[in-house]
């Protein structure tokens, strides 16, 4: 074993799973967070844009040492990565959902998990993604033209 206690959030499908899988044999205690069923470690049901799924996750971790924090969770608006993308066009509730997931939902249970970190001699928080999709959201103020 080379690492104690890590949380993977986002660890049912995709690069969270993937960090997981490759995590678990050498970690004592891997916890991991989804909505959906993780099929590695000790899986928490939770949605983390809800308050309630981040204190899921402390009451989980407890008084335990936790070294590391790994959000790979992630979600899009509709049709993001398609050719049908427009930022534009996107609804009020996909764009909320978005930030909530990507950019609160992480900043929430960093704040959370900092007693159970700080516990730790060498904590580590990893946070991958980003909160939109969108290129076009950026714009220069000289051309006024998306890139
Ligand atoms: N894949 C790539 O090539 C790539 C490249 C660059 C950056 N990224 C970034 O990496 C992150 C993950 O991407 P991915 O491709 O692995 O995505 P993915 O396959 O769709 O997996 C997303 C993960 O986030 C979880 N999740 C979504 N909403 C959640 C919520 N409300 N509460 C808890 N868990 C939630 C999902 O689990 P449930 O649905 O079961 O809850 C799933 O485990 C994203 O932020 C993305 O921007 C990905």
């Amino acid at each position: 074993m080379e690492f104690g206690t890590i949380v993977v959030a986002g660890a049912s499908r995709g690069m969270g799973l993937a960090v997981a899988e490759h995590l678990q044999p050498r970690t004592k205690r891997l916890v991991t967070v989804s909505r959906t069923q993780a099929p590695v470690g000790e899986w928490i049901a939770a949605d983390l844009s809800e308050l309630n799924g981040v204190e899921k996750v402390t009451h989980t971790i407890g008084s335990d040492r936790l070294d590391a924090l790994l959000y790979m969770g992630g979600t899009w608006e509709t049709h993001a990565f398609t050719s049908r993308y427009s930022f534009e066009n996107c609804s009020d509730a996909d764009i909320t959902k978005v930030i909530a997931v990507n950019l609160v939902a992480p900043i929430h249970l960093v704040k959370a998990l900092l007693p159970a970190l700080r516990r730790s001699d060498n904590p580590k928080i990893i946070i991958y993604g980003f909160p939109l999709r969108s290129r076009q959201l950026f714009w220069t103020r000289s051309s006024q033209q998306s890139f």
